[in-house]
């Protein structure tokens, strides 16, 4: 009985800190991609809650769930660029960024309709 009761107490215990490390880990992202965000061109085009040329980034968010997949997407169209999603204007392209950086970008603006990764 003992050894039953210490065994779900270790699994309990792994599953919480692996919960719990994928969640420090991916705000301390969306912190370092709001850094990356404010500090390149977007907000030329891209309004946290407005639309200006491009869609506001809230609006990005409600869009698209926040998944890890959504966040590999996303990341791929800012470094490509994109086009025909949300009008006629399209996306530049930003070569420069490696996927690393895009992808704590997209963690930001998928963190803007208050939503966790999934
Ligand atoms: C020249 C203006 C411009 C700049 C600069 C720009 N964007 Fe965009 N962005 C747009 C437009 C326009 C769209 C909508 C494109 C479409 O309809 O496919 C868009 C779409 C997006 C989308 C949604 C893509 C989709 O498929 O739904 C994300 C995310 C995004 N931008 C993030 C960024 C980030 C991060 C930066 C800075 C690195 C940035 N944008 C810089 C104009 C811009």
């Amino acid at each position: 009985m003992k050894r039953i009761i210490q065994a779900a107490a270790a699994v309990a215990l792994t599953l919480f800190c692996h919960a719990c490390g994928k969640k420090v880990d991916s705000e301390s992202q969306i912190r370092e991609g709001e850094i990356l965000v404010r500090a390149s061109d977007c907000k030329t085009c891209h309004h946290v809650t407005n639309k200006i040329i491009g869609p506001s980034h809230t609006d990005v968010a409600r869009k698209y769930e926040f998944t890890t997949a959504n966040v590999k997407m996303l990341a791929e169209r800012i470094i490509k660029g994109s086009s025909g999603v949300w009008g006629e204007i399209p996306m530049t392209a930003h070569p420069d960024l490696s996927q690393e950086d895009a992808e704590k970008m997209a963690r930001y603006v998928l963190s803007l309709d208050g939503e966790t990764e999934k």
